[in-house]
């Protein structure tokens, strides 16, 4: 257990996250105590604060500490709170569209990603719904000296037309069947470049940056080409010891950086209402871990 003055942190898995004690998110954080969330953030790459009792207007303030917030794309945000994404799914949906559900970094389609997010559990099922986290450090730190090497000079394309696009995996066009409104529009073509591996500007250390939902090619080369290296990065960045899984309970709120971890949503709650709360914190443009690419 980490020591701080103003919280204790208990880690939840080797890899990453942490339960942290000690602080009631409803009422502002001294400058000291905010420091050491952030601190512990840092440490442990997503942080859970359970029993919490939050309005949206005090979920918001929190999340706002760490930068301007900012409106999701594609998704109908909570009436009368642009900034709060509702991720809703009802006992009677489809099991097969889930949004978040399968490995990403929120929005690594725009060009400067959310820091990170804020998630808040309003609605738990009794079993399944946890939220899983992988440590892109570890996943950059883990590969061989060659790959990462080869990794560091690369550049790669996200877009979110497989998300987002027409017919795109979590789209429902306003169904009223579905709690969500998810809506495809003239964004969802976008194109953008970001580093295969950035470096955190906090930390200073190098995160492997490519996910299976919003990743679409290596720069300079075509999808054919990239999809054999994609898809084995994909598939070591979600290895079992890289990970931590969340189990919500109402009242939860998980806390993650976005430049160093990936998530994902289990899809294993057919019957049950989930409804959460999330708040997406404004970033910057990935740093390249190359000098020549940083220039781009
Ligand atoms: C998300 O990807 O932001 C949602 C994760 C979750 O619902 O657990």
């Amino acid at each position: 257990m980490s020591m701080y003055r103003h919280l204790e942190a208990h880690p939840i898995a080797g890899a990453l996250g942490a339960e942290i004690r000690g602080i009631d998110l409803s009422q502002p954080l001294s400058d000291e105590a905010f420091d050491e969330v952030q601190a512990a953030l840092h440490e442990h790459l997503v942080i859970f604060f359970r029993d919490q009792h939050l309005t949206p207007e005090q979920h918001i303030h929190f999340s706002a500490r760490f930068g301007d917030l900012l409106e999701v794309p594609f998704v109908r945000a909570l009436e009368g709170y642009p900034t709060i994404l509702p991720v809703m799914k009802g006992k009677a949906e489809s099991k097969k569209r889930l949004f978040g559900g399968l490995w990403h970094t929120d929005m690594s389609y725009t060009q400067e990603p959310p820091l990170g997010s804020a998630l808040y559990g309003r609605v738990i099922p009794p079993y399944g719904g946890d939220t899983m986290w992988a440590n892109m450090y570890r996943a950059y730190e883990s590969l061989s000296d060659r790959l990462k090497q080869i990794l560091d000079g690369l550049n790669a394309v996200h877009s979110p037309a497989r998300s987002y696009g027409a017919g795109g995996a979590v789209v429902n066009n306003g169904d009223p069947a579905d709690k969500m409104d998810v809506r495809t529009d003239e964004r969802a073509t976008n194109e953008v470049i970001h580093p295969v591996v950035r470096v955190h500007p906090a930390t200073g250390k190098k995160a492997l940056y490519v996910n299976s939902t919003y990743t679409v090619r290596f720069e300079g080369m075509t999808q054919e080409e990239s999809e054999p290296l994609l898809q084995f990065l994909y598939q070591h960045a979600g290895r079992p010891e890289f990970t931590c899984r969340f189990r919500w309970t109402p009242g939860s709120l998980a806390l993650w950086d976005n430049r160093c971890t990936q998530h994902l949503a289990m899809n294993d709650y057919d019957g049950f209402d989930r409804e959460m709360h999330r708040t997406t914190i404004s970033g910057e443009r990935p740093l390249a871990a190359s000098a020549r690419l940083q220039s781009l």
